[in-house]
């Protein structure tokens, strides 16, 4: 009668997380608040593996093989820390306790602190993969403690997603909150890579002049190829499918204003902590507020611009060929930034992240799962210190095929005035990298003229002033 791992918190995600683990021979263990939410499970799929159903959390802890393993699956936030004031009285040394919400990171930080006080082991664990991969299987990114890991980790193989070649869709991602952080970051680009596929579309129905049934279908070619994706594939479900109610394409009669629960502004926010451009992410998340703000938008309607007008059907074609190029090419830059921000993390926060190892993991199970995501691995394969993936040989050469039409698309979008800040955006960062010179330097001599902020000379050492206000002679800083 005892439970290698126990979940408490049994909404959609608790409930078919338990059961991922139950259907892989495991015994669970089962707390909720409301006991009638325990009951259900066990009445519903109880005949799937072997549950204990615990009322009190005295029970849930005393159903726990020790060291115990228990996953709290609740909402991220206060909610998340009562839960662990909760159980933590409860535990003993080497106990481990696995958040599997999408916590904020900091938050995983300090829990993980307090906790190793009383010799708890803390894990942050980010879980992507929707309910469907949390019961059939998802991409894990447990962190915390690496002595955790040893007992935890051959469970959460079993349970993960496993990629195309077999390997198991976790990993120990680093210690504190580095799971949590990767999941956070999971989402930024999960944001980007929905805005860019948003603009695809847009500019498939504006300028090419498709139907939503057409563009369904030319998602679907698109992922036969090196765009292949969950996110790509669903696209395509999603715009053929047909509203039962008014006999019109569903995604003409849902509101256009995109919500977000908070992963892809945190990915943002932390970011700017960082000093790390991640502008395509970034657009997503302010591309979804500004759909939000529906009376600015009712009071913009009247401003004038073009009206975009469809293109002959023989060059819709060709159009269509030039949004992959460009949807391929911001997706390789939004990567890059996610990326950037992970490795920046690893380097503040003194986390061993492995950054082909985080592309592995991300191959099956979450919802950016891609064929992209091997490529990247390869990339860091070949080079771990890969300084970005744009310095990868091969994203750099498909970059080069691809940004004539690149830059074409964002044309004719500017043009038609089609919004594709996603796709500029991303242009604009490639731009920038490659640029000889940046116009920061006026910014620089800018800053010292108005505050004495002081420049650096690209042919001397040191830091300079120019009395801007007397007679303009330079002097040392
Ligand atoms: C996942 C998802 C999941 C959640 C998103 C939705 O990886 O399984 O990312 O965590 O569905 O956070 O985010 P928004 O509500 O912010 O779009």
């Amino acid at each position: 009668n005892s439970a290698q791992i126990g979940v408490t918190g049994l909404a959609v995600m608790g409930r078919n997380l338990a059961r991922n683990f139950a259907r892989n021979g495991y015994t669970v263990a089962l707390h909720n608040r409301t006991v009638a939410r325990t009951n259900a499970l066990v009445e519903e799929f109880g005949h799937e593996g072997d549950f204990i159903a615990a009322e009190t959390a005295k029970e849930f802890v005393a159903a726990l093989e020790r060291p115990r393993r228990l996953v709290i699956m609740v909402k991220a936030g206060d909610p998340t820390d009562a839960v662990i004031q909760e159980f933590a009285p409860l535990l003993e040394p080497g106990d481990m306790i696995i958040d599997g919400g999408n916590a904020h990171f900091a938050d995983t930080r300090r829990r993980e602190r307090e906790l190793r006080e009383q010799g708890i082991h803390f894990v942050g664990m980010g879980v992507s993969g929707g309910e469907e991969g949390a019961l059939n299987g998802p991409s894990i990114m447990p962190g915390g403690p690496k002595e955790s890991y040893d007992s935890l980790g051959p469970m959460l193989e079993k349970i993960s997603a496993k990629a195309k070649d077999g390997a198991p869709c976790v990993t120990h991602v680093g210690p504190d909150g580095a799971g949590h952080f990767v999941k956070m970051v999971h989402n930024g680009i999960e944001y980007a890579d929905m805005q860019l596929i948003g603009e695809a579309y847009q500019l498939l129905r504006d300028v090419a002049g498709y139907s939503p049934a057409q563009i369904a279908e030319i998602f679907r070619t698109w992922n036969t190829g090196r765009l292949d994706s969950y996110l790509i594939e669903i696209t395509a479900e999603v715009l053929s499918h047909v509203d039962a109610a008014t006999g019109k394409p569903f995604v003409d009669v849902v509101v256009d204003q995109a919500e977000q629960k908070g992963t892809g502004r945190w990915t943002v926010q932390i970011a700017l902590d960082l000093g790390v451009p991640v502008s395509g992410i970034a657009e997503a998340v302010f591309a979804r507020s500004l759909s939000g703000h529906a009376a600015l938008r009712e009071a913009s309607r009247g401003l004038t611009g073009p009206k975009a007008s469809p293109l002959s059907e023989a060059e819709a074609g060709a159009f269509a060929d030039r949004v992959e190029q460009a949807l391929y090419a911001s997706k390789i830059v939004s990567y890059t930034q996610g990326f950037h921000e992970i490795a920046a993390a690893r380097e503040e926060y003194d986390w061993d992240i492995d950054l082909g190892a985080v592309s592995a993991i991300w191959r099956g199970g979450c919802i950016i799962r891609a064929a992209f995501l091997d490529r990247i691995r390869s990339a860091y394969d070949t080079r771990a210190d890969l300084p970005s993936l744009l310095s990868d040989e091969t994203f750099a050469q498909e970059i080069a095929d691809a940004q004539d039409d690149w830059r074409e698309v964002i044309v004719a979008a500017t043009r038609q005035g089609v919004p594709t800040p996603g796709f500029a955006a991303a242009l604009a960062y490639y731009d920038a990298l490659r640029a000889e010179r940046l116009p920061a330097a006026l910014t620089q001599g800018q800053r010292d003229f108005f505050g004495a902020h002081t420049y650096r000379r690209t042919d001397r050492d040191g830091s300079f002033h120019t009395l801007w206000g007397g007679d303009r002679s330079e002097v040392d800083a």
